[in-house]
């Protein structure tokens, strides 16, 4: 049973949706106001009434039932208390029947989701600032998947552009095959660094890249080789990064890949009379939106990302006649989505209003930001080994007679760098601290991780009973068993706002009330009669941590 929704059914305001009653219900601080309350407040305008007035209406509405056992009207807020027992009872029952599908769904059935994210750009280093787009667009896709929906994740590479006739040009002037063969990423960046460096000093350089990059265009066979191994090289590198973040896609359809697809585009534009020329350039007028122009062709006939982006567009539309299509892509790109968008729907694209832009905010680290051109740039995967030594050397110190201390380090490590990205609002510029994702006692998912670890223990002593009584809870059961509750409407109003931060604050929430209930009430110690419904709220907090983490992409160590 879910109880907020349960609620949230039965609370009649005109033209309010149930889903959205349901996220306005909250659960008071102090639970002696009641276990779940509904504020009036926001409803005064459009009812032309007081909140006290809405909320004594609607109390009268509300009958007492074998789940709701009282309504009261106080102060513009609606009171619910609900029968402890059967929550209790509801509550458990569903998740250890459910499992680990407890909190999934099948709302998305017949729906197909296309998200865009991590998008990493070819030789260039897979950096910090693709950290969030990483995670959050894999959060974002196992959500979507738990709801039953198609998810298409689609890594968009940045493969296409002059860059990568710079890197031809480095690579036959100071590179060789076993340099970058063994280097990498770090070893194209390096000749990209000092391409950029030399030909400050030779403008001649950017006449041979320009020269490199049309060979490439026109399909030459020697430039497309080694633009296809550059290619190789850095998916091997980013792989790694993949694996260890349980990141997938469905497709790797880049940029390049719409080489061919945009002339059908520039023609569909210029039949709709919606190409002009500027300065040699072809572009969309966007003044009337209060946009500066979308450029589509340059004056020398080449195209540009945003051409490159409607063709991807279109493209998806057909191949995969989407919903919704999501960019998990950083807020600076701001301007350049809403112009493209508004470009597809000025071509009468009526799906134009299903592409949406995921933004969020900047990801730095504690010792200043950087720069791709000059070099000096954190690479995603120092960050996380980083993290994972320093995970082991905590653990190594806590407990050294550990089993798979390696591996438990990887899933505290891995999981410290997810939920350091994903804790905030997304929008939000955050700041990287290894102390503060590596916290113990934080609001990190190493606390949550030795939450399980804490709840597993308990259940290696003793196990759940086939049938147990289900006493009057005390207040610390009532409240865990609400927020337990509370799982499935937390993953589907995370879907629903695109915010995984909704769950990694509801796995936190979830550690803090199951530790108070941990060290207040006697589990293993505990009389008959309340020993077996203690360990049946244990297991069924470990499984819906367990389900909660997991669509962040953290695992559960065992023992720690
Ligand atoms: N590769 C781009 C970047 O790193 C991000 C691409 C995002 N996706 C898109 N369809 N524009 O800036």
């Amino acid at each position: 049973m879910d109880y907020k929704r349960y609620i949230a059914e039965r609370i009649p305001v005109e033209g309010v949706s149930a889903n959205e009653i349901c996220d306005l219900l909250a659960v008071p601080p102090d639970p002696s106001m009641g276990d779940y309350a509904f504020p009036c407040f926001r409803f005064a305008k459009i009812l032309r009434k007081s909140p006290v007035a809405i909320a004594e209406e609607l109390k009268a509405k509300i009958p007492a039932d074998e789940v709701i056992s009282e309504v009261s009207a106080v102060n513009g807020y609606l009171n619910f208390k609900v029968s402890k027992v059967g929550l209790a009872e509801g509550t458990l029952s569903r998740i250890l029947k459910e499992g680990a599908n407890y909190g999934s769904s099948d709302l998305g059935a017949g729906k197909t989701i296309c998200l865009d994210y991590s998008s990493v750009n070819i030789a260039k280093p897979f950096h910090i600032g693709h950290l969030s787009t990483t995670v959050l667009g894999g959060a974002l896709y196992r959500i979507f998947k738990y709801l039953g929906y198609n998810a298409v994740g689609i890594n968009h590479l940045g493969d296409y552009g002059t860059q990568f006739g710079k890197l031809i040009s480095a690579y036959r002037r100071w590179g060789n095959r076993e340099l970058v063969e063994q280097g990498g990423i770090r070893a194209l960046n390096e000749l990209y660094v000092r391409f950029h460096r030399e030909a400050e000093e030779d403008p001649a350089l950017d006449d041979e890249a320009r020269a490199y990059f049309k060979r490439i265009e026109e399909g030459d066979a020697e430039c497309n080789e080694l633009f296809e191994w550059f290619k190789r090289l850095t998916l091997k590198d980013v792989q790694k990064i993949y694996d260890l973040l349980d990141i997938h896609f469905d497709s790797y359809a880049g940029e390049s890949f719409y080489s061919d697809k945009m002339q059908s585009v520039i023609d569909e534009l210029r039949e709709k009379g919606l190409l002009v020329e500027s300065r040699g350039a072809q572009i969309v007028d966007l003044e009337a939106y209060g946009m500066p122009p979308c450029i589509i062709l340059k004056s020398d006939g080449s195209s540009l990302y945003a051409t490159r982006d409607m063709a991807a567009a279109i493209y998806r539309k057909k191949t995969y006649d989407f919903d919704k299509c999501l960019y998990v892509v950083a807020y600076q790109q701001n301007l350049h989505f809403r112009q493209f968008f508004k470009v597809l729907e000025l071509m009468g694209k009526e799906w134009a209003k299903d592409l949406v832009h995921v933004a969020y905010g900047m990801v730095s680290l504690e010792e200043g930001a950087m720069s791709t051109r000059k070099g000096n740039v954190v690479f995603l995967e120092d960050v996380i080994n980083k993290c994972i030594e320093k995970a082991y050397r905590i653990i190594d110190e806590k407990n050294p007679s550990l089993e798979n201390k390696e591996k438990v380090a990887e899933q505290v490590g891995v999981g410290a760098v997810i939920f350091g990205a994903l804790y905030n609002n997304k929008i939000k510029d955050i700041t990287f601290s290894y102390d503060k994702v590596l916290n113990f006692e934080g609001e990190t998912s190493v606390y949550v991780q030795y939450t399980c670890a804490r709840a597993a223990s308990v259940l290696s002593r003793a196990e759940v009973p086939a049938s147990y009584e289900v006493p009057q809870p005390c207040d610390e059961e009532a409240e865990l068993l609400k927020a337990l509750a509370e799982f499935p409407d937390t993953v589907r109003s995370a879907a629903e706002k695109y915010e995984p931060s909704y769950i990694a604050r509801y796995c936190v929430d979830v550690a803090q009330k199951f530790n108070k209930f941990y060290f207040d009430c006697k589990i293993l110690q505990a009389e008959e009669g309340v020993r077996g419904f203690r360990l049946a709220l244990t297991a069924a907090t470990l499984q819906v941590l367990r389900n909660a983490l997991s669509l962040l992409g953290i695992g559960v160590p065992e023992k720690m």
